[in-house]
């Protein structure tokens, strides 16, 4: 699917839950992905962790290209890489759909944004919580998707962290109705997903939340219908 189709599909679908597979049964993933997709998942979150940039290291190109073999789902890979830009074409190339890179790796992040737009896939910025929203806001028209960190990148599992909220609602202010996609990533659970969808998030990376659930078509639509329900608020 093209780009400008697959961000049209997320906006119209809104809001959307998005599996991180971090938390997913990697000893038996293909099994996993048939079941993320039978609960009506419309596209993967996959991390990519380096042991620099972060401190924890997940996997690479040979694992994205055989999940990429196992679905036609999107696959929205989160670079938390250092040096990002070495490595965007094998990324797109493996199968990654949509990109993201982290602020923090970069000083400029534009010709790499343009660079993931030139490979045919979506640009994400991302930025964890110590970041100012300040470093991000620049470069919003650059962006095709921001995706705001609400725990610090490199592990599932850890606690929501409140000020997410306030960049979230600023983001959203700056950007309007519908231009940027606005994705969360961090915590997200049946506790915090409504206040992520009341401050304006389109997208929400949920881990551990979902992966600990044993019926994951309950659990997406319980998510749905909770950021739903205060979208409208
Ligand atoms: C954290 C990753 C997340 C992670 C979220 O660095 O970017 O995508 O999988 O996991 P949970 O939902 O468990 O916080
Ligand atoms: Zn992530």
């Amino acid at each position: 699917m093209a780009a400008k189709e697959i961000i049209a599909k997320l906006r119209s679908a809104a809001p959307v839950i998005v599996p991180s597979l971090l938390a997913a049964d990697f000893a038996h993933l293909e099994q996993e992905i048939r079941r993320l997709e039978e609960a009506g998942a419309q596209i993967l979150h996959l991390d990519i962790m380096d042991g620099h940039f972060v401190p924890n290291i997940s996997f690479g190109f040979l694992v994205i290209e055989a999940i990429r073999r196992s679905t036609h789902l999107p696959l929205d890979v989160h670079l938390m890489i250092s040096e990002p830009g070495r490595y965007l074409e094998r990324f797109r190339k493996a199968g990654a759909d949509l990109l993201t890179i982290h602020i923090e790796t970069v000083d400029d992040p534009r010709p790499l944004l343009r660079e993931i737009r030139r490979l045919g896939a979506i640009a994400g910025l991302s930025f964890n919580p110590p970041t100012p929203i300040e470093a991000v806001e620049c470069y919003l028209c650059d962006a095709d998707l921001v995706l705001v960190m609400s725990v610090m990148a490199g592990y599932g599992g850890q606690e929501f962290d409140l000020q997410a909220l306030d960049r979230l609602r600023h983001l959203r202010a700056a950007v309007g109705g519908n231009d940027l996609l606005l994705s969360v990533d961090g915590g997200i659970n049946d506790h915090t997903i409504g206040l992520c969808a009341e401050a304006g998030a389109d997208m929400f990376v949920t881990g551990s939340a979902l992966f600990g659930r044993h019926d994951y078509r309950q659990a997406m639509e319980e998510f749905r219908s909770l950021a739903l329900t205060h979208k409208n608020i």
